[in-house]
């Protein structure tokens, strides 16, 4: 029977640790961290995100803002309001909300963003930091992923570690931060010849597919760490994940629920990020620069 991994009770933790932080910021500083976040179109998952990530930052003390631009944003607008952010001392962290609406070169935004704000760690200044070992701002679910390893006691050094999907936002910054903590890291993804072998391999097991309930029992070592990132719909309209947890459960040695597992560490971590970002910049601007 695996462990349960409980992502809600960890980031209520996280949760926690930040607001004691932010406290001591305000003393310190006299203002709040401030958290921006850019929401461009009318996705409806991406409504919910922004809602949660803006109530999130309010309970912790920090100053969230939402701007809510229609889906026909030209991108001279939206780098427009990037610059305005980027220029604004009581900005702390900007956040741009993807997908961003066809037609926009989202990269181009991603990289607008100030590293030093950049506090989804999609900015590939923030990346190359993180690729090379680097102290910078890191993506906020592989984040929250390290931090729920951590709690399960993993010892990553030597371990071999599956991370299953290869994106940007997920995948491969995961890779970079299991790397970092000296396990041997295979990236797979849909195209991966005999991928359950590949991920049997596995002591940790990272799923990022967006596949429902795709990783089954034949899939996974036993005792086995596996966090499942996947956050999708059944066919009943259930929310669910990569890992079918039923099957699973079993065999692992540890394991993350859905939902109730990464998804409440990554909105914590996001909140760890800003407040990482403000204290930074409060010292550098103590330095001058
Ligand atoms: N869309 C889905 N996940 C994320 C995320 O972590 N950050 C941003 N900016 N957009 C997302």
């Amino acid at each position: 029977m695996a462990r349960l991994l409980d992502g809600k009770a960890v980031a209520a933790e996280v949760r926690r640790e930040v607001a004691r932080g932010v406290d001591a910021f305000v003393t310190a500083h006299g203002r709040r961290p401030g958290l921006d976040v850019v929401l461009a179109g009318e996705d409806p998952a991406s409504q919910v995100y922004v809602r949660n990530k803006e109530k999130a930052a309010l309970e912790v003390g920090i100053a969230g803002r939402v701007h809510r631009l229609s889906a026909d944003v030209s991108q001279a607008a939206l780098l427009g309001l990037v610059a305005q952010l980027n220029a604004d001392a009581a900005v702390d962290g900007i956040l741009v909300q993807l997908p961003l609406p066809p037609g926009i070169d989202s990269l181009a935004v991603l990289d607008a963003i100030l590293p030093a704000k950049d506090v989804d760690g999609f900015h590939a200044e923030s990346v190359g930091l993180l690729w090379s070992g680097r102290s910078g701002l890191v993506p906020c679910t592989p984040r929250g992923c390290m931090r729920l390893l951590a709690e399960a006691g993993a010892s990553l050094a030597g371990a071999r570690a599956v991370v299953v999907g290869r994106s940007n936002i997920v995948g491969k910054p995961m890779a970079a931060l299991l790397l970092g903590a000296h396990a041997t890291v295979t990236i797979a993804h849909s195209r991966t010849r005999e991928l359950p072998a590949v991920c049997r391999e596995a002591d940790v097991l990272v799923a990022a597919v967006g596949r429902a309930r795709m990783i089954g029992r034949d899939w996974v070592k036993p005792g086995a760490i596996v966090l499942d990132v996947g956050m999708n719909r059944d066919e009943s309209g259930r929310l669910c994940g990569d890992v079918d947890f039923a099957d699973v459960e079993p065999i692992a040695g540890a394991l993350t629920p859905v939902p109730g597992g990464v998804g409440p560490m990554t909105i914590a971590m996001l909140l760890e990020n800003t407040l990482l970002a403000a204290r930074a910049r409060a010292l550098a601007g103590a330095r001058g620069a």
